[in-house]
């Protein structure tokens, strides 16, 4: 999935936009993902999944964090996200159908927060982005 230089800026704004929620986001995010996909809460069984938890709060944090990352170095998403790519392709070990998932959650979160920020344009250019942030992650298992 290549980013074009359209793709970059529009992302750019949308987190330049969303700024200050960003963290808040990450956890409505976890809790969209968690409610919607109850699959995906098999991967934190040590967690407190109760909404509004200080789990998913901190959480949400560190993933919202990890995309900030990666748009502040769009153009070396893999770079960025090396130790992160590490830690969920060959510890975690995460099913890659569940980035697809989470992606989607965000997308929504960021929708209903800011509808008229969300055009097609920009709606399939923070989903590109979301791709190759997943791809990265998703890209060492053996
Ligand atoms: C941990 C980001 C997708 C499961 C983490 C951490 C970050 C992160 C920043 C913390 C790493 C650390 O503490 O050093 C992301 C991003 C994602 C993503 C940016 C996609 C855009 C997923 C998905 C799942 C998942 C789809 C499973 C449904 C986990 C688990 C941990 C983790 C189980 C460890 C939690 C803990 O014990 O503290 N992720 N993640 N991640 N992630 Fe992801």
């Amino acid at each position: 999935m290549v980013l074009s230089g359209n793709d970059k800026s529009n992302v750019k704004g949308v987190f330049g936009k969303i700024g200050p929620h960003c963290e808040d986001y990450g956890a409505e995010t976890l809790e969209r993902m968690f409610t919607v996909h109850p699959q995906t809460k098999t991967y934190f069984p040590h967690f407190d999944l109760h909404r509004g938890s200080a789990q998913i709060k901190a959480h949400g944090k560190k993933v919202a964090g990890a995309l900030l990352e990666a748009v502040n170095h769009i153009d070396d998403i893999a770079g960025a996200l090396s130790k992160l790519s590490d830690l969920h392709a060959q510890k975690l070990r995460v099913d890659p159908v569940n980035f697809k998932l989470l992606g989607q959650c965000f997308l929504v979160v960021v929708a209903v927060h800011h509808p008229s920020l969300l055009t097609p344009e920009v709606h399939a250019s923070l989903d590109k982005f979301l791709c190759t942030v997943s791809t990265v992650l998703t890209d060492k298992y053996r």
